[in-house]
């Protein structure tokens, strides 16, 4: 646990649904990979769910469980890396409210990533007070377990920011660390926090099928890792084909298809070739979905196959079960964190010991 000398990893999901393709190539396939090198957190980040979902406390509770098993089946191994429930873990919550004074009001209601959210989700008046901190929670999220690297999507880059920002903010401040240190430096000059650095995903954005917005269950144009072969095949007959020109000549970055060429046949020549044959006429659009269709459903067929052996009621006791463990390791982690910042800040009155 807190004796694991490996450097950390931390980076999660909000649970509001099934995940899907463009959850995969944006994090989830990095997270599966670094579990061996890294000491790797998992956040569900089910307190973020009630920003916008604070009328059903029920669903975000079953959300919350189909991420355990959305993760699982994907390969995340509870075993090596560590599951976070964000409302069992004090420590987050306590740490927003002193990232909340370190960050100014303007940072927050200009995060690009949040002003696109009030306009996409229709809140532009409506939005709770608590919406916009969900954006000072999510530095906490990540602070509260030091860790070296945030695997996330690019969607998610303005949130690192900010927390980078908070991180090198509260060392300069309490730690006495100068404010010309290099972003590396912090640690080794008496910094709290290290500057966690993003990892953008292979994919930044994996388009919808629809070819218009990015893949989002909200949207009604996401391909879900849980969904059936069958349904998996309708969906990529659907996704948007380039345009052709008058001579029928396609433009391959318009439509999404090249886009899932790119993000799912990986092998550099088979890629290639595809492009060329295309590009040529020698195939056509129905050809280049197969072999899309034949590298989507290698890449899911291992996880239907883990996610069925977690279906009904026996399956939800072993997420809770994971969760529960969970909670005790991140806490011991975030705990360590809150008590090393808290003496920072001249509040050490003691230090409090979970139960
Ligand atoms: N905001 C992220 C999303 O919607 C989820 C999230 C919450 C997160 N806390 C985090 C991601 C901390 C990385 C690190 O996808």
């Amino acid at each position: 646990m807190t004796t694991d000398s490996r450097a950390r990893i931390l980076t999660g999901d909000t649970p509001t649904g099934r995940l899907h393709l463009g959850h995969w190539v944006g994090s989830l396939e990095r997270r599966v990979a670094l579990q061996d090198q890294y000491d790797c957190y998992f956040l569900l980040a089910n307190m973020h769910a009630f920003t916008t979902r604070f009328d059903k406390p029920q669903d975000i509770r079953a959300d919350t469980i189909e991420i355990v098993k959305d993760w699982l089946a994907a390969g995340i191994d509870p075993d090596r890396s560590t599951i976070v429930l964000q409302t069992e873990v004090p420590a987050i919550a306590e740490l927003t409210w002193f990232f909340a004074m370190l960050l100014s009001f303007n940072d927050v209601m200009g995060n690009p990533t949040l002003v696109h959210e009030l306009e996409t989700k229709g809140l532009k008046d409506t939005y709770s007070f608590g919406f916009p901190m969900y954006t000072v929670g999510q530095c906490a999220d990540i602070l509260a377990f030091r860790p070296t690297f945030v695997p996330v999507g690019e969607d998610q880059a303005p949130h690192i920011e900010m927390c980078r920002k908070a991180a090198r903010k509260f060392n300069q401040l309490y730690c006495n660390v100068p404010n010309r240190t290099e972003d590396d430096d912090y640690p080794a000059r008496g910094g709290v926090f290290p500057i966690p650095k993003a990892l953008i995903g292979r994919v930044g954005r994996l388009p919808g099928i629809d070819g218009k917005q990015k893949m989002s269950k909200s949207l009604g144009n996401a391909i879900f890792l849980s969904d059936s072969e069958k349904d998996v095949q309708k969906k990529l007959n659907r996704v948007q084909n380039p345009t052709r020109n008058e001579q029928g000549v396609p433009d391959l970055a318009t439509g999404a298809l090249f886009t899932f060429v790119d993000a799912f046949i990986t092998d550099p020549a088979h890629n290639a070739d595809l492009r060329d044959r295309y590009q040529r006429g020698v195939i056509m659009d129905g050809h280049v979905k197969q072999e899309v269709a034949a590298a989507v459903q290698a890449l899911l067929a291992p996880m239907r196959e883990r996610r069925a052996a977690l279906e009904g009621p026996a399956g939800d006791d072993r997420a809770l079960a994971i969760i529960k463990d969970g909670v005790k390791r991140a806490n011991a982690t975030a705990e360590e964190t809150l008590h090393l910042a808290k003496k920072a800040m001249s509040l050490d009155f003691g230090r409090r010991t979970l139960a």
